[in-house]
């Protein structure tokens, strides 16, 4: 397997910092996470019952973005009602108990207190009343051996190998690549979709590592786009659809490590009020690939360019040239199926926020204030 030492080593491997080599070594991480899980999909890994009605997801972080993602996955291609809810929150608002659900567990380190927490309430809750709410659980982690799979009935292995810095970016990469496997595994169990439509997305899903090598390209284009950010104080990401949640999660990266306040919103939503923050000193991030929600956002993208606002899009390579004029920075992604786009369009992110955080001086691996986990 390709450069599987290093994904285990917890040297530098002559990488200036973790972040950076762990963002680097995802064409790999991701490519032994689809060899593990999709020689499978015809003999399914798992035997989570077909019958559920509805999936709950638990999670913290970067996790709890993975959730979000997860949840438009099940929800499009299963078609099954899923609810996604942080573990801080579930304490003193547990989701409500449905009969024949799915508990999904998503935690890089398999030890976050809140998640953990959140997942024993829900048995525990569940064990209460188990001639109607039975318990199945299931735990997705970067450490088969976390607390995190004593907790529940199956694990989901990520396969990231070590991650150091702070900022999660391999071990999120996995987290999708498992999640949207068991979003097929699914859908294939209760004939939501057809082997057929299986097989093509593992087509697409067997080009990503070459994608992400190509993703990964565009730090050239990147630095100087931090460069010219280094001032600033404020910037918003903008996702329509799917990536709403890579705007959540790229504003989160920055936020970590580079203490720009960032802020994701969906596009749609930003027009509803914090559209009013902007000016010639508020960049706005755009996740805008050529999907369904493209029109929309870039109906958007008029109104915030009209405020004044720098745009940096990240976009796909068939954006038209009438809308190019509307950025001032252009990152060109490969195409790639609607739903797995968000797996290339988080990458440009995570570099924006490291090559900024160094830029600014900081200590990208070890930010002020956070710590890679916060377990009990
Ligand atoms: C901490 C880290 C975050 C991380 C979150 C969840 O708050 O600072 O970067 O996303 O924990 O971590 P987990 O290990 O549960 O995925």
């Amino acid at each position: 397997q390709p450069y599987a030492d290093d994904l285990y080593s917890d040297n530098l491997c002559g990488f200036p910092h973790f972040m950076l080599k762990e963002i680097q070594q995802q064409p790999e991480s991701v490519q032994i996470c689809l060899a593990h899980y999709f020689h499978a999909i015809s003999e399914p890994l798992l035997s989570v019952p077909v019958n559920l009605n509805e999936v709950h997801i638990l999670a913290c972080g970067t996790s709890y973005h993975a959730g979000l993602i997860t949840q438009h996955w099940i929800e499009q291609l299963v078609n099954i009602p899923v609810r996604v809810r942080s573990g801080s929150e579930f304490q003193e608002a547990p989701l409500p108990m449905t009969a024949n659900t799915l508990t999904i567990g998503i935690t890089q380190s398999g030890e976050t207190a809140d998640t953990l927490n959140a997942i024993a309430l829900d048995k525990q809750r569940r064990l209460a009343q188990s001639e109607v709410f039975q318990p199945h659980l299931l735990g997705i982690t970067n450490q088969p051996n976390s607390a995190l799979s004593q907790r529940v009935d199956w694990t989901m292995p990520t396969l990231a190998g070590t991650e150091i810095g702070v900022a999660a970016t391999k071990t999120f990469l996995n987290q999708l690549i498992v999640c949207f496997y068991f979003t097929l595994e699914l859908a294939l169990s209760r004939q939501a979709i057809s082997p057929e439509t299986v097989q093509a997305y593992w087509a697409e899903l067997s080009t990503l590592p070459a994608k992400i090598r190509a993703v990964l390209q565009l730090e050239t284009q990147i630095k100087p786009i931090a460069q010219a950010m280094i001032n600033q104080q404020h910037c918003m990401v903008l996702g329509r659809g799917i990536n709403q949640a890579i705007a959540l999660e790229g504003a989160l990266k920055l936020k970590e490590t580079t203490y720009l306040h960032a802020e994701g919103y969906s596009a749609g939503e930003f027009m509803h009020g914090p559209i009013a923050l902007l000016d010639e000193r508020v960049p706005v991030i755009a996740i805008a690939p050529t999907d369904s929600t493209h029109a929309a956002m870039i109906a958007n993208l008029r109104q915030v360019k009209s405020h004044g606002s720098p745009i940096i899009g990240i976009l796909t390579e068939d954006v038209p040239p009438e809308t190019a004029s509307l950025f001032d920075h252009v990152l060109i992604l490969p195409a790639i199926a609607d739903p797995l786009s968000p797996i290339l369009s988080v990458i440009p992110l995570q570099l924006l926020a490291y090559h900024l955080a160094v830029q600014r001086g900081l200590n990208v691996d070890k930010p002020r204030n956070i710590t890679k986990t916060l377990s009990e």
